[in-house]
């Protein structure tokens, strides 16, 4: 079952970012499923190396094009990115330390990311719209 998919609700209005938000919650739809799977367990740490590694190279991005723009909400946006990097980053350590747990932490960890990436994107992203055009990188 997928835990979401990307309508153009979600658009912030700069290709590259909406391609990056589709791919991030792509693989977040693929980590709840393979918590379901009893045969793919050996694919979760995978993944989710997959998925930190995505999103800290899409902040990375986004910030940039940020400063680019001078958009003047991105140390707000530094610091809400860093929570979510954060929180992967721990479900990572929690499976490492007790693998045994995995199941859970990888189901609760793709929804929280999924709910997170929803609710930033239109409460957040969706603002530097604006700022990205008249700098013309959307
Ligand atoms: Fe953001």
């Amino acid at each position: 079952m997928k835990l979401f998919t990307w309508t153009p609700e979600y658009s912030v209005g700069a290709k590259a970012m909406d391609v990056d938000h589709q791919k991030l919650f792509d693989i977040m739809n693929k980590l709840y499923d393979i918590s379901d799977n009893q045969n793919a367990q050996e694919k979760i740490i995978p993944l989710l190396k997959e998925l930190i590694q995505y999103t800290e190279y899409h902040f990375r991005e986004e910030e940039r094009l940020m400063e680019l723009a001078e958009y003047p909400g991105l140390t707000a946006q530094q610091r809400e990115h860093k929570s979510l990097v954060d929180k992967l980053k721990e479900a990572k350590d929690k499976i490492d330390t007790n693998p045994n747990m995995s199941v859970f932490v990888v189901a609760d960890i793709a929804m929280t990311a999924t709910n997170w990436l929803k609710s930033h994107i239109l409460k957040m992203d969706k603002s530097y719209e604006g700022s990205f055009k008249s700098a013309g990188l959307a």
